[in-house]
């Protein structure tokens, strides 16, 4: 599968469930922008081993992921859907990548420090080198446009600038990525504490709507969460924030302007305002579910799709592996 249209690469960590947070400032764009571009849609397992994991459910996690990415429409047949772990070279890259990338830059990187405050008992190297991974992941496949929350904005930059001083201490190798960070939305925030964003594996399952969360746990998570003792419906993201981000998960869901919901719930309560949400989540989730419920069975369909992923970006890793390993000095081994 060899295109002549611009390569688009993204992934999520199969770390807790995946959550609207991650539908809206993630998995929607690329259902929208996958016909313009030869898209690669990871899931990063690598990446969630820097958190601790049950090896059985990350496993069943995996595929979960592959299916759900499915079933929100992402489709197999003209994208590639490739388990991280299944291709070699994102290691053996990012290990040459780490040589290039220094300490400093590392540990400016504000997801390690949010990261080890979170984690002080698990602090491990490969969460403070888990963006030179992450690069190694977008410069494999010579990635043109990486589709990311708002929240990844960082890691990009330091996977341009890799790919930048490679390409100046060896001559031209690596496509330089751009990032593709959509505006609005691109910060759903969690429901419970709305200063920080929407997380899948926040271990308050409040805090996110999970994308097979059935309705009435939806509708639940949505009553409860929290706004504050004004009564009128306004967008003030600084000091009214639980309100503002039940309003742009309208707007997104909806397929709205933030200005048009306020003014459709303007005279209403907030109870309205948060039934409704309810619902419109729920429509938007139910044909998701109904997919996945039916792709997660199908055991043969999901392993013919990840071994055609892993075959076809193997071809292209391997590619980008040998002019790196041949440009870097390293001797060629012999068939
Ligand atoms: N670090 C990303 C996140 O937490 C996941 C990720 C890993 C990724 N490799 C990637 C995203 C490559 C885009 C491209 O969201």
């Amino acid at each position: 599968m060899t295109t002549n249209k611009p390569v688009l690469l993204s992934g999520i960590q199969p770390s807790g469930q995946l959550c609207l947070g991650n539908y809206i400032g993630a998995i929607k764009n690329w259902v929208g922008l996958q016909n313009d571009y030869d898209g690669i849609f990871l899931v990063v397992d690598l990446h969630a081993l820097t958190v601790k994991q049950k090896p059985s459910e990350l496993r069943n996690r995996c595929l979960s992921f592959l299916a759900q990415y499915i079933a929100c429409g992402i489709d197999p047949g003209s994208n590639l859907l490739v388990i991280q772990s299944h291709v070699h070279q994102h290691t053996e890259l990012a290990w040459v990548l780490s040589t290039l990338a220094y300490m400093g830059e590392l540990n400016r990187m504000t997801q390690f420090k949010d990261k080890s405050t979170k984690h002080q008992e698990n602090i491990n190297a490969g969460l403070f080198t888990y963006p030179v991974l992450m690069a190694a992941d977008i410069l494999l496949y010579q990635a043109d446009l990486v589709p990311v929350g708002a929240d990844q904005k960082q890691h990009l930059e330091l996977a341009r600038d890799l790919a930048q001083r490679f390409n100046q201490r060896y001559s031209d190798t690596f496509v330089v990525p751009e990032p593709f960070i959509p505006k609005q939305g691109a910060r759903i925030m969690s429901l419970q504490s709305p200063e920080s964003k929407m997380s899948k594996s926040d271990t308050n399952e409040n805090n996110f709507i999970a994308l097979l969360d059935p309705p009435d746990t939806i509708r639940k998570k949505i009553k409860r969460a929290v706004t504050d003792s004004f009564t009128d419906i306004q967008y003030d993201e600084e000091n009214r924030p639980g309100l503002a981000n039940l309003l742009v998960m309208y707007a997104e869901v909806a397929g709205m302007e933030i200005k048009q919901v306020v003014q459709q719930f303007e005279n209403k309560c907030y109870e309205v305002l948060k039934s409704e949400l309810a619902e419109v989540i729920i429509e938007l989730l139910k044909p998701v579910q109904s997919e996945y419920h039916r792709v997660i069975q199908d055991k043969k369909y999901l392993s013919d799709i990840l071994s055609n992923g892993a075959e076809n970006a193997s071809y292209r890793a391997r590619k980008t592996i040998s002019k790196v390993y041949r440009k870097i000095g390293l001797v060629p081994r012999v068939q």
